[in-house]
């Protein structure tokens, strides 16, 4: 891997971008490294939750690459389904964190927000400064920033191009919480660890359902969380998980 490095720390692995030369600038190359890995990640049943952070705290992302996006024509872009790709990150069922320090800008921010939860340092600045090159968000910004944080604030930062920093991105539900920069990733460690000490079987389940929310009304939800919370009676998780309470011992999950 060129782009990006994996730690394992027990059940969590902690994948950082590693393009520093480029602010860690989302090329082609990156992408395919980023997706092939969280798809291995996905699959392995010894991880339970997955930390998207960078090597250096100056930068998480600075988006999009743009020198390579300025080789491409439209039909290349059109052929290639350009960005397409990230749709399998997205999907990756495994609960993942991104811990940003630093800017996360253009498709840096949208990689933050194909994660679960964002938490962010004292520094991070995050923005959708795709205006400024004359073009527009293209891995998801439009959508999941407004899903988000609401459409006067995404309409915003879209049309804009302004950034906002970690305390006005936790003001307005962008990231979960702000954490002083040097205790980011042992921070976010703490609450990947706690993710993945849990049933794999509930947290995939309850993440799916958060997720929901957007897709389906209330009506729809509450019955489709009652189907799902029903699936679960049985795995050896809820019967485990349930005797450990009544015996008054810590759970061993199989996960
Ligand atoms: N693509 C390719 N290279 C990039 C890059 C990017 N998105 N961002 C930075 N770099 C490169 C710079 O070209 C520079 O390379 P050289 O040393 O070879 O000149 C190197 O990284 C360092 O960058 P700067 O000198 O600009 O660093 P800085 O500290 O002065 O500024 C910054 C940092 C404000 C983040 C600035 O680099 C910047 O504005 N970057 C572009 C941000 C941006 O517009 N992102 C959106 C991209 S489009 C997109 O993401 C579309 C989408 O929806 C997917």
């Amino acid at each position: 891997m060129n782009n990006i490095s994996l730690e394992k720390d027990g059940r969590v692995a902690i994948v950082k971008l590693e393009r520093s030369a480029a602010l860690n600038a989302l090329n082609t190359e990156t992408l395919e490294e980023l997706t092939q890995l969280s798809l291995e990640l996905d699959h392995d049943p010894s991880i339970g939750s997955i930390i998207i952070t960078s090597s250096q705290p100056k930068v998480f992302c600075a988006g999009a690459d743009i020198k390579e996006m300025s080789q491409k024509s439209h039909q290349e872009m059109v052929e290639e389904d350009y960005f397409g790709g990230w749709e399998v990150f997205a999907s990756i069922r495994t609960p993942k964190i991104a811990a940003v320090s630093g800017f996360a800008f253009g498709g840096g921010c949208e990689l933050a927000m194909m994660c679960d939860m964002i938490y962010a340092s004292e520094t991070a600045l995050f923005g959708q400064p795709e205006i400024k090159l004359g073009v527009i968000p293209g891995i998801g910004g439009t959508q999941r920033l407004s899903r988000l944080v609401g459409k006067a604030k995404a309409m915003e930062m879209v049309l804009t191009g302004k950034s906002i920093d970690a305390y006005e991105a936790e003001r307005i539900g962008l990231v979960v919480r702000v954490i002083p920069t040097d205790k980011l990733l042992a921070q976010v460690k703490v609450v990947a660890k706690q993710i993945a000490s849990y049933s794999k079987q509930a947290i995939l389940t309850a993440k799916e359902l958060v997720h929901l929310t957007d897709q389906m009304n209330l009506k729809e939800g509450i019955m489709y969380e009652r189907r799902l919370f029903h699936s679960l009676i049985g795995t050896q998780d809820q019967i485990e998980g349930m005797n450990a309470f009544i015996e008054k011992r810590s759970p061993n999950f199989i996960h």
